[in-house]
């Protein structure tokens, strides 16, 4: 079975094939991060004229790399929802055209669960149910991961994403965009007990967390530092903030595994790239006798070859769209959708 995943949900413009559900045939990832930079963030319109541009060649690389040609796909699957909706509607535009020209089943993926899947990749022995925690740009939660499509949320951030703390915490430390690898960066040469941080509290449920006190803090000290001549230690302000999300994120996830009695657990989403988050996850993981999967860097942020795996799943389990297909920014809350 050969599916063809599209991404095309943020500043990434991607395909790839995958074989059997997790044979990796080709990725292709053609970003725009240098082109958005000069900004400090996604621009919403350039992203979405960038993907018009590349998404055919970006595609027709990926055939070409797995060798094949779009008669030999089983079907083709795109990111649908969530992301910036210009961006997306490039991605489901294409694959729908794409879908009817050569006569292949259209498979729509939630962006967050192609997230998680992008551990069945290079871990065959993951297999549901188990415990995920994903932190992406726009997503911080803990999900259940029931079945290949099925996933049930515990916990999510009440406000801002761990992501969008770091991008927005980096930016007012003068890093430039994207922000979150360059605290992780930064971080290496800092002193983590330098900025003692705030870690708020929820109310309601446990499993939920909150990341904007945190960010305006860190935002708070630095303009109340250049307001008084004082200089911030960068490197010391990351590694404190890394230190602080790290051990938030740790924390709830130690509290969802006691709750539910998982012993496997699993990281996803671009914020499992940081190495602060990785080394406190083992420590802890380690600590109970807990399993602990996490996608290598390469799988960490978006691509397609995480979207090409869940589509295999999502098709295997019916999971289909016709011609009206559309594309949604958000508000599709993953417990409402069919394969979330
Ligand atoms: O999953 P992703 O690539 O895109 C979304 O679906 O949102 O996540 C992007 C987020 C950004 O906030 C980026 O700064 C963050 O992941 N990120 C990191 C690291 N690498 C990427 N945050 C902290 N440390 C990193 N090493
Ligand atoms: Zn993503």
């Amino acid at each position: 079975m050969l599916i063809l995943g599209i991404e095309s949900s943020c500043d990434e413009t991607a395909a790839s094939v995958v074989k059997d559900c997790t044979e990796l045939k080709s990725s292709v990832i053609a970003s725009q991060a240098m082109e958005h930079q000069k900004y400090g963030g996604v621009v919403p319109e350039l992203a979405s004229r960038r993907h018009c541009e590349n998404i055919l060649s970006v595609t027709e690389k990926a055939l070409a790399d797995a060798n094949i040609t779009a008669d030999d796909l089983d079907g083709i699957a795109v990111t649908y929802t969530p992301g910036l909706i210009g961006a997306l509607l490039v991605g489901v535009n294409f694959a729908k055209g794409m879908a009817f020209a050569a006569g292949k089943p259209l498979i729509p993926v939630h962006h967050i669960t192609g997230h998680i899947a992008a551990n069945y990749l290079v871990h065959p022995e993951l297999r549901p149910p188990y415990l995920c925690l994903v932190v992406s740009g726009g997503h911080t939660m803990l999900v259940e991961v029931t079945d290949y499509t099925k996933f049930r949320i515990l916990g999510t951030t009440r406000d801002d994403a761990a992501g969008e703390c770091f991008d927005k915490c980096a930016r007012v430390l003068g890093y430039p965009y994207p922000g979150g690898v360059q605290i992780d960066k930064a971080a290496q040469t800092g002193d983590a007990g330098t900025y003692q941080l705030p870690r708020p509290r929820v109310a309601g449920s446990d499993l939920d967390c909150s990341f904007s006190g945190l960010k305006t803090a860190v935002i708070n000290m630095v303009h109340h530092a250049a307001q008084t001549g004082e200089t911030i230690d960068a490197p010391s302000m990351a590694a404190s903030l890394q230190r602080t999300v790290a051990e938030i994120l740790t924390e709830k996830t130690e509290l969802a595994a006691r709750k539910t009695g998982y012993t496997t657990i699993a990281m996803a989403g671009g914020v499992s790239a940081n190495s602060g988050l990785r080394a406190s996850m083992q420590r802890m993981c380690q600590a109970h006798g807990y399993r602990l999967y996490m996608p290598p860097l390469s799988l960490c942020g978006d691509n397609a070859a995480m979207i090409a795996c869940q589509g295999s799943y999502n098709f295997l389990a019916g999971i289909t769209a016709d011609e009206s297909l559309n594309a949604y920014a958000s508000g599709t809350a993953i417990g409402e959708m069919k394969e979330m």
